[in-house]
C-alpha cells in the first residue's frame, strides 16, 4: 500500500474503500458546496512569519490545556456520526488511537458503539457530542448516561436544528434508504473489502436505541429515524435549560457569529466550537477561520474556543492557535483515516499532523504551542493587509 504523506491521500483511500453513499456522505457539503471550499480556501489569507536563527527545542512541546484538562497535541477529532459503518467498531477505532495519542476523543449522538463500550475498551471517558430529541425522556437518558459513564463535558451541537440540502446524498438516497436496495446491494458488492469488514456478523445497529422497535433495525434505518427526531425547537432558553440540568462543562458547537458568542458568553456556558459543521449546513456562509479573531474577541478571554471545519494541514491548525483558537476539531480527516486503514490509520494521521505542526513551529522560530500562543498574531502576516 502507498504510504500515506498527507490528509488527501486518507480520502482518496477511504474513497476506494467505501461503498460510494458514505464516501459522498463524508465528503460532501451543502447546496454548491460554496461554504465548504470557503473553509479551505481561507487560510491562503495569512501567511506564517519565517524566524532562522533562535534557539529551538526540535522535540517541541505541542501540548495545551482546555478547561484545565492537558491534551498532548492541540487538535483531535471531532464528533462524526457512524463511524462504525465506515470500518467494523470504527467508533471504538478512533477512540483507542486517540487515547494512545493522549488526546481527547468526542463520541457523537449517532455512534454506533455506545458511551460504555468505549470507556470499557479504552479505559477513559470520551467527551458527548449532544444532538436534543424532540422528547424530552430521551434527553434526560442521555444525561442520565453520561452522569452514569463519568463524562466530563458535553458538546452541545446547536447548528442542525433544521437539516441543510447535500445533493450528493440527495442523488444517493442517503436518509430516504432504510433498507436494502438493488443499488446498494451494488455498491456494496463493489467494494469486497469493506463489506467482509462491515457485514461480517450482520448489519451493525445504532447502540442507543438497539432493541428499540421504533427505531428500526440495522444503522441506515436507525440513522434516517434518528435525524428526523431531532428537536427543531432549539433556542437560547434550551441553553439555559440544559445549564441548569448539567452540572458537568457545556460546549455549545455550531456557533459561527461574533453576535452569538457573545450571548454563548453571557448563557453561562463553559466554551463554544466555532464551526459551520464543515460547510454542511448553511451554504454562503464565511469559513470558521475567517471568523476567529472576531468570534474570540466577542467571547472574552476566558471561554475556551474550539474551532472545527476545513483544518487539513499543520500550517491550518498553527494559524488557527496564533489567532487565539484552544484546540482543533477535525472531523472528515478521521472519518477518512479510520475508514482507510482502521485504528492504525488514526495513528498515522495524527502522526502525520503532529509532525507537520512540529515543523511549521520551529521553521517559525517557535518551540512550542505555548510560545506560538503567546506571540499570537505576530506569528502571521494578513495579506489582505496593504500595509504589511
Ligand atoms: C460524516 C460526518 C458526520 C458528522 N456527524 C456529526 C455528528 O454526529 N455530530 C456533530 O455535532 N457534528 C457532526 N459532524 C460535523 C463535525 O463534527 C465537524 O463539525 C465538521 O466535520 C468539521 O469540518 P471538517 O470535516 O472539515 O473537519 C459530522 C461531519 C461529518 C463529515
Amino acid at each position: 500500500m502507498t504510504p500515506f504523506v498527507n490528509v488527501d491521500d486518507f480520502q482518496q483511500a477511504a474513497r476506494r474503500h467505501l461503498p460510494r453513499i458514505f464516501a459522498d456522505y463524508i465528503d460532501g457539503g451543502a447546496f454548491s458546496e460554496t461554504t465548504m471550499r470557503r473553509n479551505r480556501a481561507d487560510f491562503e489569507r495569512y501567511a506564517i512569519r519565517q524566524l532562522v536563527l533562535a534557539p529551538l527545542d526540535q522535540t517541541a512541546d505541542l501540548s495545551v490545556s482546555t478547561l484545565g484538562r492537558r491534551s498532548a497535541l492541540p487538535f483531535g477529532p471531532g464528533p462524526v456520526g457512524f463511524l462504525g459503518l465506515y470500518r467494523r467498531d470504527g467508533d471504538i477505532r478512533v477512540a483507542r488511537a486517540a487515547a494512545k495519542a493522549d488526546i481527547p476523543f468526542v463520541l457523537s449522538t449517532f455512534s454506533i458503539n455506545g458511551l460504555e463500550t468505549i470507556r470499557k475498551d479504552c479505559g477513559r471517558t470520551p467527551d458527548f457530542q449532544l444532538y436534543l430529541d424532540r422528547d424530552p425522556q430521551v434527553n434526560e437518558s442521555h444525561l442520565a448516561a453520561c452522569r452514569e459513564q463519568g463524562v466530563e463535558r458535553i458538546f452541545l451541537t446547536v447548528d442542525t436544528a433544521i437539516t441543510s440540502v447535500r445533493e450528493r446524498d440527495v442523488r444517493n438516497g442517503f436518509r430516504a434508504t432504510d433498507r436494502m436496495t438493488p443499488q446498494l446491494l451494488w455498491q456494496f458488492a463493489k467494494r469486497p473489502i469493506w463489506s467482509l469488514d462491515l457485514l461480517r456478523g450482520g448489519f451493525p445497529d445504532v447502540e442507543l436505541v438497539k432493541g428499540r422497535p421504533e427505531f428500526g433495525k440495522g444503522a441506515l434505518a436507525q440513522a434516517s429515524k434518528l435525524s428526523a427526531r431531532l428537536e427543531k425547537n432549539l433556542t437560547w432558553e434550551t441553553v439555559a435549560e440544559l445549564r441548569r440540568q448539567w452540572e458537568g462543562k457545556l460546549i455549545l458547537k455550531g456557533i459561527s457569529d461574533p453576535t452569538d458568542a457573545e450571548r454563548a458568553a453571557r448563557a453561562g456556558v463553559d466554551g463554544i466550537v466555532l464551526s459551520n459543521h464543515g460547510g454542511r449546513q448553511l451554504d454562503h456562509a464565511t469559513s470558521t477561520f475567517a471568523r476567529l479573531r472576531d468570534v474570540r474577541a466577542a467571547l472574552g478571554p476566558d471561554l475556551a474556543l474550539y474551532i472545527d471545519s476545513g483544518f487539513r494541514r499543520g500550517t491550518d491548525v498553527v494559524k488557527a492557535l496564533a489567532l487565539g483558537a484552544d484546540f482543533i476539531l477535525m472531523g472528515r480527516p478521521f472519518a477518512w483515516a479510520v475508514a482507510a486503514d482502521g485504528e492504525r490509520g488514526v495513528t498515522q494521521l495524527v502522526d502525520l499532523l503532529r509532525e507537520e505542526i512540529a515543523i511549521t513551529l520551529n521553521l517559525a522560530g517557535l518551540s512550542s504551542v505555548a510560545e506560538l500562543k503567546k506571540a499570537g498574531a505576530s506569528t502571521l502576516i494578513d495579506l489582505s493587509d496593504k500595509d504589511a
